[in-house]
Formats: structure tokens, C-alpha cells, sequence
């Protein structure tokens, strides 16, 4: 998720309203038990199947191919190039773990971000322990459903218009299904990329809930937040993160290139993500797949 602009400006915000008004978000614990720490991928069963895809990144990462221009030793002259990252992981295409946000310190599962977030890394939750996500997705076009072939910042998506979407669709969202939204804002990283990252269209809480209630394992879109962005209550920033990832273990896809699917009408198809197994991790650049 892409925190960093979009949250720092509102932070003050919030922390200043927040002071006003808390309101309380109960965290429950997991229905897989209090030492669960994969949440809905508990849903993934060999009956599930599917696919994803990968996008254009932000600049805020830097990388250097070690050595440059390829160092030749050895008496058979081995040539080599190796790679050294230093950047954010919540970039481009990516998951958010269930460590990536929660209410008031508490996260998944009634964990306390003080019992499992270190400097090394969490040590519960992390990106290393998802299984592979391999199960059946869905493509919901909510854009065609608004008649629309992109959608705009701040537009919602509601519960409604994905419960329509699927009818006008005939597709229906089953358990253990990962959902993509397509909005058809991804476009918009290319023609004004500030744009693109400043705001989106996306679900909103009453979105999310009906989602969780059909207990899906990931919602994606092809936005860099999922949720809309700015949000309807400009105080409640990434309500519906809470809801899918604090409340109820669902992983959250974002910047998912839904274009080539969109094309070709597809509104089912195989998922298929393995995920780095960089211990510690609460996001990952992700390269899903979708099989079809
Ligand atoms: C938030 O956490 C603080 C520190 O644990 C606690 O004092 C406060 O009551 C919590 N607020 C809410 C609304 O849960
Ligand atoms: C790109 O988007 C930003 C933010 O909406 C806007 O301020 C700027 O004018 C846009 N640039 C162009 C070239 O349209």
C-alpha cells in the first residue's frame, strides 16, 4: 500500500480528530485459533485454483547491478552480474501481509504490534509464512458496470455494485476465491503517474464487509490502494484495510494489471502467486499469475 504521501498528509489530521473521537474496532480472534497467522489463505483447499499479473513500479527504490558492466575472473573467465536492492517492498505490484496495518496497535488476531514487530522484521505474520495462493479468481469489470470504461478518484465501489456486477456478469464469488477489481485506472500510471498514485477509485468499509462475508482469501484491483482514495470520511483513512486484514485475515492485491483480462472478457481463471521468502516481510513485490 502506498503509504507514504498519502498518509503522512492526512496523519495530522487524523491524529488530531482521533483524539475527538475513537471509535473502537473489535479485533476478533481468528476462527482458525488464537496462533493462526495466515487468516483466509486457512481457505485455500486443492479444489481452488488461478491467476495475476504484474505492473510498472514507483521510482522510490533504488537498485545497483553488482559490479557494473560484469567483472570477468577465473581461469574460465566466469562473467557475472548480481543485483543489490534497497527500497520499499510496497511497491508496484504487491501484497499486503496481514502484519501490514491494524487498529490502535493490535493487529490479525489480537496481536500487539509490541509482541511481533521488530527492527529485523515481524516475527509473526510475515510475507514468508502465506502459502502459494493458487486457487480460482475472479474478475469483476466494475468500471463496465458504471458504464464506464475507467473510474476515477475517490469513486466508489460499493457492495451493491459488486453483487451486481456479478449477476450482469454470471459469475458468482465463491469461498476461497481471490477477487480482482478492475477499475480501470491502471492506464493512468502512464499518461500522469502523480495522478495515478494521489487517489483512486476503489471499494469502500460496506465493500469490504460484504467481501469478508463471502470469505474470500485476497481482494485485489488495479490500483496501487484497492480502497478508495480520498476516502468518504476524510478522518478514516484505510478503513476497509482494517476490515480485510485486521478483522478478518484477507490479503490485500494492489497495482494488478487487469488490462489483458478485461480484453479478452475473462471473469474466471487460475490464480497463481508463491510469495518471497523474505523472513520478516509485511509486503512483497508480487508477479501473480493468471491461467486460464
Ligand atoms: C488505543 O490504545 C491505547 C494504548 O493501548 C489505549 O489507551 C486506548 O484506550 C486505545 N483506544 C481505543 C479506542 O481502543
Ligand atoms: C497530473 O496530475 C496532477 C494531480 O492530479 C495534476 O496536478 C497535474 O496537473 C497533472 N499533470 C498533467 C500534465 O495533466
Amino acid at each position: 500500500m502506498p503509504f507514504r504521501a498519502t498518509l503522512y498528509t492526512a496523519l495530522l489530521a487524523l491524529v488530531l480528530v482521533s483524539l475527538l473521537q475513537a471509535q473502537t474496532f473489535n479485533v476478533p480472534v481468528s476462527e482458525w485459533g488464537p496462533e493462526d497467522e495466515i487468516g483466509a489463505a486457512n481457505r485455500l483447499t486443492p479444489q481452488k485454483l488461478d491467476t495475476g499479473f504484474p505492473t510498472a513500479v514507483n521510482d522510490d527504490y533504488n537498485r545497483d547491478a553488482q559490479p557494473r558492466g560484469g567483472e570477468t575472473i577465473g581461469e574460465n573467465l566466469i562473467s557475472y552480474v548480481d543485483d543489490i536492492y534497497n527500497g520499499w517492498l510496497g511497491i508496484g505490484t504487491q501484497l499486503d501481509s496481514l502484519a501490514h496495518l491494524g487498529f490502535n496497535g493490535t493487529f490479525y488476531n489480537r496481536r500487539e504490534a509490541r509482541d511481533f514487530v521488530e527492527v529485523t522484521g515481524v516475527t509473526k505474520m510475515g510475507t514468508e509464512k502465506i502459502p502459494p495462493i493458487v486457487t480460482r479468481g475472479v474478475l469483476l469489470d466494475m468500471a463496465k458496470q458504471k458504464g464506464k470504461t475507467q473510474l476515477v478518484e475517490g469513486e466508489i465501489i460499493s457492495g451493491d455494485d459488486i453483487e451486481a456486477a456479478q449477476q450482469a456478469q454470471g459469475v458468482k464469488i465463491e469461498e476461497g476465491d481471490v477477487i480482482i477489481l478492475h477499475t480501470g485506472w491502471l492506464p493512468m500510471l502512464y499518461t500522469n503517474a502523480t495522478r495515478f498514485g494521489t487517489g483512486w477509485p476503489g471499494i469502500d468499509v460496506g465493500a469490504a464487509e460484504y467481501l469478508a462475508s463471502l470469505k474470500v482469501v485476497a481482494v485485489g484491483a488495479d490500483t496501487m490502494g484497492v480502497e478508495v482514495v480520498p476516502p468518504p470520511n476524510p478522518t478514516r483513512l484505510f478503513e476497509s484495510h482494517q476490515v480485510l486484514l485486521t478483522g478478518n485475515g484477507i490479503y490485500i492485491l494492489e497495482t494488478i494489471d487487469t488490462r489483458e483480462l478485461v480484453e479478452d472478457g475473462v471473469k474466471e481463471f487460475l490464480f497463481v502467486l508463491g510469495q518471497p521468502l523474505i523472513t520478516g516481510t509485511v509486503q512483497a513485490i508480487i508477479n501473480p499469475v493468471a491461467i486460464r
